[in-house]
């Protein structure tokens, strides 16, 4: 059991990739708060992981709404008793175009790749001091370490993700808390169909998205996107105490991709 008796949060649990690592950190025995805007979907998880024996509450909301983003800590900690460690992974593409570009989805993806994730750290790390430590861990992308001339609105907001955690890293590393970013390339997930179809990104109007999504796997070296468990696997190893000397960590899990 590698995350045995460890309380945690994982955000946009209810699909994906937070829903793999949700799953995954309770069958290593950690208790999982999961959260995310999809109530059915939070339900479907959390009974999910306790069929399998392992132990999680559901936490549906929004995490554009600041008291939200900041009350999930709080709620964890008193269902569970503390704090271990927080997956703060929602995020979301945001505008593809430059040119009259849609604000409103702008500030969507500014709120869930960045504010959303701050206000949840600012609540998290007194629970952490209170447990003598913890870890953090927050979703970029390989957009977040090298331009992304699809998306660079996306790419802008995840190197800020990834200065973020670097920076965290740095100032509380002498609290025993640990902050780490993992950039996955493309994942399997309906995030993927959401990029491609942007509804501002005039190449894909129109066309069909499954034929898009296989058109494009010559484009991963692995001939394929990553599966979420395997982004998963590697969310496992950096919040678990496998991972005690790394912090301000940007690991890639990408097939290769930006080698
Ligand atoms: N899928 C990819 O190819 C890919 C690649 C690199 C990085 N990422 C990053 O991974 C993260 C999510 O990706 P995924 O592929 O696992 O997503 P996904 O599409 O499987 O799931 C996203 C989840 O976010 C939830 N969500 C949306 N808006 C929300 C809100 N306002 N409040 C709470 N929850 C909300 C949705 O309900 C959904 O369950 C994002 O940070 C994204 O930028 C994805």
């Amino acid at each position: 059991m590698r995350m045995k008796d460890k309380i945690g949060i994982v955000t946009a649990a209810a699909s994906g990739m937070g829903r793999a690592g949700a799953v995954r950190f309770a069958s290593e025995g950690a208790s999982v708060a999961v959260v995310d805007i999809d109530a059915d979907g939070v339900h479907a998880v959390v009974a999910e992981i306790e069929k399998a024996g392992g132990k999680a509450i559901g936490l549906p909301g929004d995490l554009t709404d600041d008291a939200f983003s900041r009350g999930i800590v709080a709620e964890t900690a008193r269902a569970f008793g503390g704090l271990d460690f927080v997956w703060a992974h929602a995020g979301h593409p945001g505008p593809s175009r430059l040119e009259d570009m849609d604000l409103d989805v702008f500030d969507l993806a500014v709120n869930l790749n960045i504010r959303s994730m701050t206000l949840t750290t600012g609540a998290a790390l007194p629970e952490m001091r209170k447990r003598g430590g913890g870890a953090m861990l927050y979703t970029a992308s390989t957009g977040g370490l090298r331009g992304s001339p699809r998306s660079p609105i996306y790419s802008a907001m995840k190197f800020g993700v990834v200065g973020f955690a670097r920076s965290l890293a740095k100032r509380v590393a002498h609290e025993n808390i640990r902050a780490n970013v993992i950039c996955p390339g493309g994942v399997d997930t309906p995030m993927l169909r959401q990029f491609i179809a942007r509804p501002d990104q005039d190449s894909t109007k129109g066309k069909d998205i499954e034929a898009l999504v296989k058109s494009r796997r010559n484009e991963y070296p692995m001939g394929r996107p990553a599966e979420p468990e395997e982004i998963a696997s590697a969310a496992l190893f950096l919040l678990s105490d496998e991972a005690s000397y790394v912090s301000g960590a940007a690991l890639t899990v990408d097939g290769a991709m930006i080698a």
